[in-house]
C-alpha cells in the first residue's frame, strides 16, 4: 500500500496565497503525515520535480502559472512536551495556524509568543523567514524543529545555532532553501515571563487603556489592535505583510542620510548599525495609496503591497520594481523584498 497522496493537476492556489493571485499549479497534493513526504521522496519521478512547500500563503508572491509540485503542509497536532526549572516546553506541527497556535498557548496560561499574536500563516513557515514583531523574533524563544530533509529522505532534529536565524532570514532561506521541509517546531516559553514592551506602540496602547501590570493576554490584545488598526486584513485585502525588508544601513550612511533628511527614522543596532523605516522612505517618494496595474502601496502603511482585485504576479513585480527604483533614485538606499517569488 502506497503513502503517496493523491496527484492534482492544473490546482486553483488563490484561496491558498494570501495575496489572492490567481495562480495554478502544475500538480499538487496535501501532506498530512511524514510517510507521505517519505514515499513522494522515494519516488524518482515526483522528488525530481521542482516543489514548492506551501504552508499558510502569506510570504508568496506567485506566478499566474506555477511550475512545479506544491506540497500544501496540513500536519497537524499542538502540546506541551516537557518542562525544566525555567522554561516550559510546547510544540507544534507544522500545518498548524500560526496565531491560532499563540492563542493555545495563551490559554494554557503561558506567556512568551504573545508579541507575535495575529502574524498571518503557519507554524511551519514561521522558522524560515524568522518571524518578528513588536521587540520579539521567533528566535528569541525558539528551542529546535524537526525537520524532512528531502536530499536524503532523513528526519532531522535541528537546534537554534544550526538555524542560522538573521532579521527575516534563516538556513531555510539560503543553504536549504529548497531542501528541507519543516514537521514541527519547539518553544522554550519562561516561567518568569516579563512584559517586552520596548516598542512604543505597544507601551502606548497599554498606557492608554490604563493597563499598568500587563500580562501575556493584555499585550496579545495590544497587538491584535495595534496590527487591526495597520495592517490589511488579508482575508478581505490581498497582501503579504511588509513586502520590503526595512534596510540596515552603516552609521555613516545614516548620518549622510539625516543631513538630507532630519526626520528620518532609524533604529540603531546592537552592533552600532541603523535600521531605517522602509515605509517612511516608500511614503516619502509619494507611493502611499497610488497603484500600478491591480496592485497597490496600502493607504494607511508603504510597507506594505495590496492587491486591489485581479492583481497578477507580473503587476505585484512591476508595483515593487517601480517602488524601488523611486526610493533608489531619491535615498540611494536598495529595499530588499521580503516575500519569496515563485
Ligand atoms: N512609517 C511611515 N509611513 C508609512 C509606514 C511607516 O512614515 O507608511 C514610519 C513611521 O514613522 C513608523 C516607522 O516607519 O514609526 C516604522 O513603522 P512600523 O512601526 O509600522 O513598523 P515597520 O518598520 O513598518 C516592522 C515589521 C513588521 C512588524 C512591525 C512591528 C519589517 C519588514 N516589518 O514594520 O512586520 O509588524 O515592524 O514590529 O521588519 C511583516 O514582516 O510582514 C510585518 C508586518
Amino acid at each position: 500500500m502506497t503513502n503517496l497522496p493523491p496527484l492534482l493537476a492544473d490546482y486553483p492556489l488563490q484561496s491558498l496565497n494570501t495575496f489572492g493571485i490567481a495562480a495554478r499549479a502544475r500538480q499538487f497534493m496535501q501532506i498530512e503525515q511524514l510517510e507521505q513526504l517519505q514515499a513522494i521522496q522515494a519516488d524518482t519521478a515526483l522528488s525530481s520535480l521542482p516543489r514548492l512547500v506551501l504552508g499558510g500563503g502569506s510570504n508568496l508572491v506567485l506566478s499566474d502559472q506555477v511550475d512545479a509540485l506544491v506540497l500544501h503542509m496540513c500536519i497537524k497536532g499542538k502540546q506541551i512536551v516537557g518542562e525544566d526549572a525555567g522554561h516550559v516546553y510546547v510544540q507544534a506541527a507544522a500545518g498548524e495556524n500560526w496565531h491560532e497556535f499563540v492563542l493555545w498557548t495563551l490559554r494554557q496560561g503561558l506567556g512568551g509568543l504573545e508579541n507575535l499574536s495575529l502574524i498571518p500563516g503557519t507554524v511551519g513557515a514561521a522558522p524560515i523567514q524568522n518571524i518578528g514583531a513588536y521587540g520579539l523574533e521567533i528566535k528569541d524563544v525558539f528551542h529546535s524543529l524537526t525537520a524532512f530533509d528531502f536530499t536524503t529522505g532523513q528526519v532531522l532534529e535541528m537546534d537554534r545555532a544550526a538555524c542560522r536565524f538573521a532579521y527575516r532570514d534563516s538556513i531555510f532561506k539560503q543553504d536549504y532553501k529548497d531542501r528541507m521541509v519543516i514537521l514541527a517546531v519547539r518553544f522554550a516559553l519562561p516561567k518568569h515571563w516579563q512584559a517586552r514592551l520596548a516598542y512604543a506602540d505597544v507601551a502606548n496602547y497599554l498606557s492608554q487603556h490604563a493597563i499598568t501590570h500587563p500580562g501575556p493576554a493584555d499585550i496579545s490584545a495590544a497587538v491584535i489592535a495595534i496590527r487591526q488598526a495597520k495592517l490589511p486584513d488579508p482575508a478581505v485585502t490581498g497582501n503579504a505583510g511588509s513586502f520590503f525588508k526595512n534596510p540596515v544601513v552603516r552609521a555613516a550612511e545614516r548620518e549622510r542620510l539625516l543631513a538630507a533628511y532630519p526626520k528620518l527614522v532609524s533604529y540603531p543596532q546592537d552592533n552600532g548599525d541603523y535600521k531605517l523605516a522602509a515605509g517612511w522612505l516608500i511614503d516619502q517618494c509619494g507611493w502611499k495609496g497610488r497603484h500600478l496595474g491591480r496592485a497597490a502601496v496600502y493607504e494607511k502603511q508603504a510597507l506594505v503591497l495590496v492587491n486591489l482585485g485581479g492583481a497578477s504576479g507580473a503587476d505585484v513585480r512591476a508595483l515593487a520594481q517601480a517602488v524601488q527604483a523611486d526610493v533608489y533614485a531619491r535615498f540611494a538606499v536598495q529595499l530588499e523584498v521580503e516575500p519569496v517569488f515563485v
